[in-house]
Parts: structure tokens; sequence; C-alpha cells
């Protein structure tokens, strides 16, 4: 079963992003297609639900037939269609699973939601590190919306050993950005503002560092704290022109990246995992990945920076591994936030 050929057509709204793939037996990316909202949501400081939502109605059908056009595929060459159910936002989810439900009664294809974090967990198999992939993975899922560590202990198998209790990484570096006067978003603004200043000017606190079973908090992150010092930092000038943008911003980079490695290194040390593989889009930045080799001995595997954002790739190769398990989905699929752990 495991070596099944599949041709997986995958669609992803799930935030800014209208995305569409084709994905060939998990692993190798037919076309890729992502059309991005960003310019759109940047006047706004953020993403602004209802604009996205009827961007991806003006550009799904254009985005699924370039995908299909790159793949030089027709749909009867297809098994199946697979679109992201969530978590997400709702009103951006829905374009893409009504394009995908259409398409199934249509073009008679099965139907698969995939839950968004374990297409980012998917991302490395479209990799050309897959074949040496080995089962216990810690992964370190990072992006506007999530913070996560979750062990993998075969395909589908997955347990959640902690998150954020407040804002997710992205969504810090997201927030500390706006506040230094850096355009949006503000995870790439920061990584490269960071280069230029010292991580060591100033010293912002790192939250719930200790994962002993006494401290109870276990492998939880919190990134509010860090946020609000930064803030009150970057209050005491006067305009964000009189600030120390550049320090203020590897300060806070520096705690943010050594709560994020830590965490994971004590989790794999913990699980003896046999890699740590890091996803969605704050594991672009540079800081984390080299520390994060730094600290671990185990192989630490990052996608390639278009597959560290939203895309639909990542949601075929998920779909891929979910199709040859037998999974199908009906019509009633709805939009879920969860991630089924087993
Ligand atoms: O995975 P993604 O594209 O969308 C979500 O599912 O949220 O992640 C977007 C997030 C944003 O918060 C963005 O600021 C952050 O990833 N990001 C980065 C970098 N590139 C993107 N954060 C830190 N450093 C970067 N180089
Ligand atoms: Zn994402």
């Amino acid at each position: 079963m495991e070596d099944q050929n599949t041709r997986i057509l995958a669609i992803e709204t799930s935030c800014d992003e209208t995305a569409a793939a084709v994905i060939a037996d998990g692993t190798s990316i037919l076309s890729n297609v992502v059309a991005s909202q960003v310019e759109l949501h940047a006047r706004y400081g953020g993403v602004f639900p209802e604009v996205a939502s009827r961007r991806h109605v003006e550009v799904i059908h254009a985005v699924v037939e370039e995908a299909m056009r790159q793949a030089h595929l027709g749909f009867d060459d297809l098994d199946c269609v697979a679109v992201t159910r969530g978590p997400g936002l709702v009103g951006s989810l829905l374009v893409g699973m009504n394009m995908a439900k259409g398409l199934a009664v249509s073009r008679d294809l099965p139907l698969l939601g995939i839950n968004h974090i374990e297409g980012h967990i998917y991302s490395l198999w479209l990799t050309e590190d897959a074949p040496h992939i080995r089962f216990p993975v810690l992964n370190l899922i990072v992006s506007g919306g999530h913070t996560e560590l979750i062990l993998m202990t075969d395909h589908g198998r997955y347990q959640m050993l902690g998150a954020t209790l407040d804002d997710a990484a992205g969504e810090a570096f997201d927030k500390v950005g706006r506040l230094l006067g850096l355009p949006y978003p503000g995870g790439p603004a920061i990584d490269k503002a960071s280069e230029l200043g010292s991580a060591t000017t100033f010293r912002f606190p790192r939250a719930l560092m200790d994962t002993s079973v006494e401290a109870s908090h276990g492998y939880n992150f919190s990134f509010s704290g860090l946020k609000t010092a930064v803030m009150r930092q970057a209050s005491q000038y006067h305009s964000t022109e009189s600030m120390p943008v550049a320090d203020l911003a590897a300060g806070f980079q520096a705690a943010a990246v050594e709560t994020l490695v830590e965490k994971t290194a004590a989790a794999a040390a913990e699980y003896n995992v046999a890699a740590v593989h890091i996803a969605g889009g704050v594991s672009a930045n540079r800081a984390l990945r080299s520390a994060m080799r730094a600290r671990l001995e185990v192989p630490v595997r990052v996608p390639p920076l278009a597959l560290c954002t939203d895309n639909a790739a990542m949601i075929g190769a998920a779909a891929h591994f979910n199709f040859i398990r037998g999974r199908r989905d009906t019509l009633d699929l709805d939009v879920t936030p969860n991630l089924q752990l087993v």
C-alpha cells in the first residue's frame, strides 16, 4: 500500500494565500501555484478576513486551472481532490472547500479534507530528505496562527506535546514588527532588521523555560509577555524613527528563538527522536534554523522557503498518506480545526 501511485489535486485557502497544487505519490510536485494576498492586506497591517475570502472567490478558478495546466494532467488523471478543512479563517476555508466539493461532484473524484497543521508537517516529504525520514519525528510547527510541538510516531499518528498559551510565534513577530514600524508581515522584516542589530543590547524575558514535570507547563509556550516587554521598551522612544529598531528586533528575535530551541531540544531528548522537523512560516527564520542546528544532535530538517509558508503542495502530500490508508470524506465535509490525534 505504501507504494500506491497517486495523482492528487490539492487546494488550500485557509488564510491569505489562494493555492492549488498537483502532487504525485505524496512526494513529487507536478505543480504548485500560490496567489498571495500579502500586498492586499499590508495596508491593514494584518489579514482582513472579509477581504481575504472575497479575493479567494475571485482567483480560485484561475489558480486551480493553472495548477492543472502546469501539471499537464486532465481531471480524469486524478485519484482524488484534497482540500484544507481547518484550522483557518472560516470564510476563506469555505471557498476552497466549495471548490473541492464542486470538482469532486462534477469530475466524480474522491474528496479528502486535510488538517492545515498536518499539511505543514508533510511539507518535509516534498524535500530531498524524504527518503531519509525515520520515526519518531518531533515537529515544531511555527506560523502566524500556530506554535506547536507535535511528536509523530508514524504516518497519521500524532501526540501534542505543547502549544502556545497565548500568541503564536509568527503573531508575536508580526505584532512586534508593527510596533517597531516595520513593514507587514513582521517576521521576515525582523529577521532582516536583526542582522544589523545586537541581540544583547536588550535582554527580553524567556517565558516558561522550565520543562520539568514540577513546573507543569511542560512544552507549552507563551509569547505575550515577551511582546509586552518589547512594547514597554519601545514606548520609551517618541517615534519609531528614534527607536534602535535593529537592536530591539534582534533582542526580541533572540528571546523568541531561544524559547523555541530550548523547548524543542528538551522534548527531542525526552522522546529520543530520530529528527526534528520545523515547518510553518516562522521556519523561514534564519536565526531559528541555525540555532536549532547548533543545539541539536539529531538531524534538523526545514523545508525550502516556498514550502515553509502556506501552500497547497503540502496539503497534497498529507492527502496522499491519508488516501493510501483508505481515508475518504463525503460531501458532508465541513470546516474543522481539530488535528486527529491517535
Ligand atoms: O505558515 P504561514 O505562511 O501562515 C500561517 O499559517 O500562519 O506563516 C506566516 C507567518 C507570519 O507570521 C510571518 O511573519 C512568519 O510566518 N514568517 C517569519 C519569517 N517569514 C515568515 N517569521 C520569522 N522570520 C521569518 N523569516
Ligand atoms: Zn500555515
